[in-house]
């Protein structure tokens, strides 16, 4: 079983959206059976709410089924999961601030490291923003997941 965490601040935009996104895809591609997979927050605001609104309502309006409850990221995720993915910078301070090893340390990604178009920037927080900073939040999770699977597929040979 490969254990994949998606993890951003609030746990109810970014993370939990991740998340749906990598399920929709690996269910399509028969996968399921081989990931187990979470998201969580770096920060303690919202936890036990559902994803945000406009999280459900993007996530919904581009055919992917969406159900989270918040919680926080726990020192113990670092030894539980396999990969660990970081939407910012900042997030992937936070987790890395966790890490006392190396080993760790290297399961820490940024997620926009496997995004083919725009390599190496951050997933924007929308937290802030509307319908359309939704969306663009969606097609980067979109694009960087693909790349992420095409990776996990290539390192597993699924
Ligand atoms: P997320 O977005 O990290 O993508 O879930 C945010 C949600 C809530 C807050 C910040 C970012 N907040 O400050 O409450």
């Amino acid at each position: 079983m490969i254990k994949v965490l998606f993890v951003c601040l609030g746990n109810i935009c970014r993370s939990p959206l991740a998340e749906a996104i990598f399920n929709h895809k690996i269910k399509q591609l028969k996968l399921t059976n081989h990931f187990l997979v979470d998201s969580c927050g770096t920060g303690n605001y919202h936890i036990g709410s559902q994803p945000d609104k406009r999280t459900i309502k993007v996530s919904t309006d581009n055919g992917v089924n969406i159900f989270h409850a918040c919680r926080q990221l726990e020192k113990s995720d670092l030894y539980g999961f396999d990969y660990i993915l970081a939407m910012d910078k900042s997030n992937y301070q936070d987790i890395v601030s966790l890490a006392d090893s190396l080993e760790l340390r290297h399961k820490v990604l940024k997620m926009r490291e496997f995004d083919k178009l725009f390599h190496g920037f951050d997933v924007p927080d929308p937290y802030y923003g509307g319908d359309r900073e939704f969306q663009e939040v969606y097609d980067i999770l979109n694009r960087s997941l693909d790349g992420f699977i095409a990776h996990l597929r290539k390192m597993h040979s699924l």
